[in-house]
């Protein structure tokens, strides 16, 4: 969600129907918060995150290391060469702690890094080796002293200390895509049972039976012609072993792979979008299956028009607003363990009117073509993206406060 998506009344009377937890899509990655040294811009944040605060739905903050979206300032200098890993280390270490300081006690939970491993990493690899060269990364290996046993990633655990040690309250993450392939899978969870062992004897550790790394992400950036509900399965069972709790915290599931989908002129047809939300259905067993385990489900854009991957609609509403299928199967799911409501090649039933923080659909439609991303995203693709989130606290999944009427 986006700051000026809670002055919209449509949109915000739609969020507040239909999703109950709240992650700002740019609004607080940390370009978004600080482009000088020393110097942070709080205000969109900060709207956002009151806006949520007044509406009871609980934020998680999103994020705080990144490759991407990530002022120059934390790890290279002016022309580009990496700073030394001293230098890095202390401005790692005041921004985090400005950071989630700043929102500490407002927020539920931090991704505290996101995407730390290379795209695609091989089963059997090390995670130390699968590590994504990031600026952070480099400038940790400038003055690492590997005979001392310093590596470049040791970046990764000072942030989780320094969130910790800033916001005590919060359940820090580690999050990353791909995850439901064996090799992204195994390096995620073996980082998090490492840090978690070396956080048992870290002097700083104030609450012995509390992890360090509590929380795995699944980015779930998933497509139609690829995903395996199997393997999102297996990776779920792997990261419950860690004894971190998760989230499914950016779920969309476009038409076609990377490869085709920007082609696509055509809208879905109606067995297109049956086998879509047929694919929503069986996540949503599994996730409801691991309820126990799953904190948080986010669905990545309000609606497809919304979605940095609009071109493959692939969210739960059309860019009219209107519920699609793959709403009807995942409601199926969550309210009443029975199959979806949807059948192929049937209409979606309109979303509920009769109360008033129900929008009815829009009379003009939202842009075919995403807004641009104001953040400056590499891509050009990415909009105002608007995570939408599922109750975020009391281990539970569910998802969309109201059933509409048949
Ligand atoms: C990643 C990030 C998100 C978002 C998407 C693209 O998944 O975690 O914040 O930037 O890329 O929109």
């Amino acid at each position: 969600m986006a700051p000026h998506d809670a002055a919209d009344p449509p949109l915000e009377a739609m969020f507040k129907s239909y999703y109950n937890a709240v992650t700002a899509g740019n609004a607080m990655k940390p370009s978004s918060i600080s482009q000088e040294k020393d110097v942070y811009a709080f205000s969109g944040a900060d709207l956002l995150v009151d806006w949520a605060i007044e509406n009871g739905m609980p934020v998680h903050g999103h994020t705080l290391v990144w490759h991407t979206q990530s002022p120059q300032w934390l790890n290279m200098n002016p022309d580009g060469t990496p700073l030394t890993r001293a230098q890095a280390k202390a401005n790692l270490e005041s921004f985090i702690t400005t950071v989630a300081g700043h929102f500490s006690g407002r927020v539920h939970s931090w991704d505290v890094a996101n995407e730390a491993f290379t795209d695609s990493v091989a089963e059997g690899v090390a995670w130390r080796d699968a590590l994504r060269e990031t600026p952070w990364y480099q400038a940790y290996a400038n003055g690492a002293d590997e005979s001392s046993g310093e590596h470049p990633g040791d970046y990764l655990y000072d942030a989780f200390v320094c969130a910790r040690l800033a916001d005590p309250h919060a359940i820090l993450y580690y999050l990353d895509f791909n995850e439901e392939y064996a090799g992204k899978r195994e390096a995620m969870a073996g980082m998090t049972e490492e840090f978690n062992e070396l956080w048992k004897t870290d002097a700083r550790n104030t609450e012995p039976d509390r992890l360090l790394v509590e929380g795995l992400g699944l980015q779930a950036h998933y497509w139609t012609d690829e995903i395996k509900a199997a393997n999102v399965e297996a990776t779920i069972q792997r990261f419950i072993e860690t004894g971190a709790v998760l989230s499914i915290a950016e779920l969309d599931i476009p038409f076609g792979t990377y490869g085709t989908y920007l082609a696509r002129t055509e809208a879905p047809t109606e067995d297109e979008l049956a086998f879509q939300a047929d694919l929503y259905r069986q996540l949503f067993e599994i996730f409801v299956k691991y309820a126990d385990a799953i904190e948080r489900v986010t669905i990545w854009g309000l609606a497809d028009s919304l979605s940095w991957r609009g071109a493959g609609y692939p969210v739960l509403f059309d860019r009219y607003y209107d519920p699609k299928p793959t709403y009807f199967s995942v409601m199926g799911v969550v309210e009443d363990d029975t199959p979806p409501v949807t059948e192929p090649g049937e209409e979606p039933t309109p979303a509920p009117s009769e109360d008033a923080a129900t929008p009815a659909p829009t009379a003009t439609p939202p842009a075919e073509e995403p807004p641009e991303d104001a953040s400056g995203f590499p891509g050009g693709l990415v909009a105002a993206i608007i995570a939408a989130a599922v109750l975020a606290v009391g281990l539970v999944v569910f998802f969309v406060r109201k059933k509409p009427k048949a």
